[in-house]
């Protein structure tokens, strides 16, 4: 069975999104496609269908030389039973996926995704979308950082 990572954001369109592709492209890389599974979700209906943000999308190409895949889906509280680890990218979305488990079953699963970053001291991947393009540019740069820490992590980790 492969090991099954969810990330959550509030849209669903700029970083989740991000982080999903970001771990992808790195899981291709070490050549790991079948033991690692990737998808992402938002905490929000706002964009249900929606593609990634054509700004996010852009950094990721710039930076990358990667397209965003997907389209936006609101998380569900079947996701905390089906993801092995599921990451926020901040304290509020951290909140509110445990709000959907409200006995406290799956808290072990949910983490921060900065806390697998080695180079930033970030503790949260800032919400990009009323800003410019420095923000969705430092959130690629914290992606790859927690991407990288996520992929040395992983394979220690007894799947649950
Ligand atoms: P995301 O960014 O949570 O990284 O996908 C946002 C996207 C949309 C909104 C806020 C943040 N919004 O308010 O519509």
């Amino acid at each position: 069975m492969p090991y099954k990572l969810l990330f959550v954001c509030l849209g669903n369109i700029c970083r989740s999104p991000a982080a999903e592709n970001i771990m992808n492209y790195l899981i291709n890389q070490h050549r790991l496609s079948e033991h690692i599974i990737c998808d992402s979700a938002g905490t929000s209906s706002y964009h249900i269908g929606s593609p990634p943000d054509s700004r996010m999308n852009a950094a990721a190409q710039q930076k990358l030389q990667i397209k965003l895949r997907g389209r936006a889906r609101q998380l569900q509280i079947s996701d905390l039973e089906n993801f092995d680890l599921i990451l926020a990218m901040d304290r509020e979305n951290y909140e509110e996926i445990l709000y959907l488990d409200p006995t406290g079953k799956y808290q072990q699963k949910v983490r921060l995704i900065c806390d697998f970053c080695s180079k930033h001291n970030l503790k949260e991947v800032p919400d990009p979308y009323y800003g410019g393009a420095d923000g969705f540019n430092l959130v690629i740069d914290l992606l790859v950082d927690a991407c990288e820490g996520l992929l040395k992590y992983l394979p220690k980790t007894p799947i649950q």
